[in-house]
């Protein structure tokens, strides 16, 4: 390959890159409401399989063998398999969706892999079916920024969580409804929570909270 020929690569496939993502965000401001199920496919890829692997997202979600956990927006249960398979025989999953067709994609993995320590039901993060103190730990990836009232939510997650549990969000520029950290620090901390842990980079990042 000649050098002119490495140059348009090296900088017009980032930026096609980008202007797809700003097209993407810019539809996504006209077309509301939760990702449709036929979108799933499509988010589950292998690069970003590379950037948020599941089996590594559950450690950053800090969930422990045991846990009862809440995931919010699972949609098809790439990341609910391995969290299940991280709490283990004594853990239980709970995975919550706001749309059907996700958790009936989501359940027949369940029957398939014949997993015992998870559950999945059609809920609205805005009003969750469980009592106060219920969960060790509670996750979400790239859901956030797509409910509508975030900070109701978030003040949902502080009530059923116990009181040394953990909230963990994890974000991914790409996605149309990314949130800065700052934006989720705010949410997170008007309804209760303080940051204990980030990570990440310029694609992805993980904040953990606690409750103050
Ligand atoms: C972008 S998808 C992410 C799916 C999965 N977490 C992942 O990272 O592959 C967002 C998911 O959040 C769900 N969702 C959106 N609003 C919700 C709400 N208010 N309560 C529960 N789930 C919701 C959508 O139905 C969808 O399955």
């Amino acid at each position: 390959m000649d050098l002119r020929w490495l140059i348009y690569v090296a900088f017009g496939v980032p930026l096609l890159l980008l202007v797809f993502i700003v097209m993407l965000k810019v539809l996504r401001k006209i077309v509301q409401g939760p990702m449709p199920e036929f979108l799933a496919d499509f988010i589950d890829n292998p690069l970003r399989r590379r950037i948020q692997p599941p089996d590594k997202t559950a450690l950053r979600h800090k969930i422990e063998p045991g846990m009862t956990v809440l995931e919010v927006g699972p949609g098809t249960g790439t990341y609910t398999v391995a969290t299940a398979q991280r709490v283990g025989v004594n853990g239980r999953v709970l995975a919550i969706d706001i749309e059907p067709r996700m958790i009936k994609r989501l359940a027949q993995k369940v029957q398939s892999e014949g997993l015992k320590n998870l559950d999945a039901q059609v809920a609205d993060a805005c009003a969750l079916p469980y009592v106060g103190d219920t969960f060790d730990a509670i996750y979400m990836i790239t859901v956030i920024g797509e409910i509508p009232a975030p900070e109701l939510a978030i003040k949902e997650f502080h009530r059923v969580l116990s009181p040394t549990g953990t909230l963990a969000f994890s974000e991914l520029f790409p996605d149309p409804d990314y949130p800065r950290r700052s934006t989720v620090t705010y949410w997170s901390e008007s309804a209760g929570f303080r940051l204990k842990e980030k990570m990440g980079n310029l694609f992805y990042y993980t904040l953990v909270f606690e409750k103050a």
